[in-house]
């Protein structure tokens, strides 16, 4: 006979089966979203989102809604996912249109970060990723300081040497084995130029026998299971938890490993002026600084490695693409030591390659989310209430057909200053890999390190050496994506370009 425990334990389930079945019959018939279109399992419960985000494959999911709800579609009870060009000026744009009141806050009309997503700051120190209004500001204008034209120019050098370094240690490693894995090389040039660009100190990531930094393998770790947690939040209790144990585990995140110490290091001895204008005051203004430093570090690693890791992948896929990229480059420079900046951003095939590259392939994939302010927004045209969780997601915008013709494949035609009929539809201001608006990156708003860099690296990659996609990384781009991808090895089959050792010497 069962006990009055037993009793009463299958009462309590009960009745949290009839709240949970009440709360979902409300997300579909009260809900102020219940007028936007999206499958029912979505608007009813958050678990299918969370779980595809674990799994690895909700921004393949997302796109395939909308491909078939249309340009804005209701992805959890109270989140809308959009993939247009227009959301992406109402949404992460300046003047938002607000209904109620004109301003949401001290910083004008924006849609503010979504919380769950970007969490609380480190250590208490709100860093240039995560901050808003008057602790933004002034982190913003201090460390754009290191991306003006002369600060840039100033680098160059830096670009060039890093550059150097990982083509002498490629053309060691393939006196050893001719078919390298490029994701590391990459990986580890990029990590060593931001390092100087950032802190001034020389990491030496970059090795003639492709082992990747473990700095930046445990960005990368950062990058795929931070999302995991973060995607948890989004459960009332464990968002709470989080935020309870925050302090015990924040402080190892950023300062682990070389970077923190290096950081750290650069304090000490002169520190980084830049990043030191306007500081909060004592600890806290330290741990600012060193989670801003790191920030740079791993948001400018991961990324471009992404794009570079993209772009090699799919010219080496396209015999036209790589015979063009091939000409443009070899024909611009005697010798791969002229390829300076300068030369490289007039190539116009190149530009157009890297583009279409990112678009096809974009380094992030995730939706970084905001959240609609007190008396709600109109976005594209229809009024969004108050709370709700937005967001353009990237993959679903760029592998849109409403958006690109031919959406999944590769042309970069279709980026040229005259483009033919087939691409003349086009809606080329939904691609925004770098996002939009003033929280845009702050790397490609003003002189566009990123591409730089990326562009330079590539023109000497095809200036020096004769590749091949290796047959085993023909399915590469068949990847989880967290916030970023999740890359398998590239493997590249090198030879050194004939006649090279006679030109250049
Ligand atoms: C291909 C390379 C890159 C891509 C695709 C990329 C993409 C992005 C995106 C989408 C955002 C907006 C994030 C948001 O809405 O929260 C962002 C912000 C940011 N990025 Fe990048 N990024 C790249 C390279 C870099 C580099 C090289 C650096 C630094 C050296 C950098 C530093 C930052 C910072 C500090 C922010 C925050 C800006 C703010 O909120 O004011 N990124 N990036």
């Amino acid at each position: 006979m069962p006990s009055s425990a037993d009793f009463g334990f299958a009462s309590l389930c009960w009745g949290l089966v009839g709240l949970y079945l009440l709360h979902a019959v409300y997300n579909l018939y009260f809900h102020p979203l219940r007028s936007f279109p999206g499958p029912v399992y979505c608007k009813v419960t958050g678990f299918w989102y969370i779980f595809k985000i674990i799994r690895g494959n909700s921004f393949l999911e997302i796109k395939h809604l909308h491909d078939i709800y249309g340009d804005v579609v209701r992805i959890a009870p109270n989140e809308l996912s959009y993939n247009t060009a227009e959301a992406w000026n109402s949404i992460y744009g300046r003047n938002i249109q607000l209904h109620g009141e004109t301003k949401t806050s001290a910083i004008g009309n924006r849609l503010l970060k979504d919380t769950l997503l970007y969490g609380a700051g480190f250590e208490g120190a709100d860093t240039v990723v995560n901050a808003e209004g008057t602790f933004y500001a002034p982190q913003r204008r201090a460390l754009a300081y290191a991306f003006t034209r002369k600060s840039l120019m100033a680098k160059e050098h830096i670009l060039t040497h890093y550059t150097d370094r990982a083509i002498e240690n490629l053309t060691t490693q393939i006196s050893a084995t001719d078919t390298v894995d490029v994701g590391p090389m990459f990986a580890n040039a990029i990590f060593d130029f931001n390092c100087k660009f950032v802190a001034d100190r020389d990491i030496g990531a970059s090795n003639p026998h492709g082992t990747l930094h473990p700095s930046v393998h445990y960005f990368d770790n950062i990058l795929r299971f931070a999302y995991i947690p973060i995607t948890l939040r989004r459960l009332p209790m464990v968002a709470y938890l989080q935020d309870t144990l925050q302090p015990l585990f924040s402080k190892g995140l950023l300062h682990y490993h070389v970077v923190g110490p290096l950081i750290r290091n650069r304090l000490e001895n002169g520190g980084i002026s830049y990043m030191e204008r306007h500081p909060k005051e004592g600890d806290t203004g330290k741990s600012q600084i060193l989670n801003n430093a790191a920030i740079f570090i791993a948001a400018g690693t991961g990324t471009t490695v992404g794009w570079l890791c993209a772009s090699v992948y799919y010219i080496l896929s396209n015999p036209d693409v790589k015979s063009k990229i091939y000409d443009e480059i070899r024909n611009s420079a005697s010798k791969g030591s002229d390829l300076s900046l300068d030369v490289v951003s007039s190539m116009k095939y190149l530009k157009a390659v890297t583009d279409e590259s990112i678009r096809i392939f974009p380094p992030i994939v995730a939706t970084l989310t905001r959240v609609v302010p007190r008396g709600g927004v109109s976005i594209c045209g229809k009024y969004v209430p108050q709370g709700t969780v937005v967001g353009v997601n990237h993959w679903a915008t760029y592998r849109s057909a409403k958006n690109f013709n031919h959406p999944d494949e590769f042309h970069p035609e279709r980026w040229f200053d005259v483009v033919s009929e087939e691409f003349a539809e086009d809606h080329r201001n939904a691609l925004q890999p770098f996002s939009y608006g003033p929280r845009k990156c702050i790397a490609q708003e003003y002189l566009r390190l990123a591409s730089m860099n990326s562009k330079l690296f590539l023109a000497r990659l095809f200036w020096e050496f004769d590749m091949e996609l290796a047959p085993e990384s023909r399915d590469w781009t068949n990847q989880k994506g967290f916030i970023a991808h999740y890359k398998p090895p590239l493997m590249v089959k090198f030879n050194k370009r004939s006649g090279l050792f006679e030109t250049e010497t």
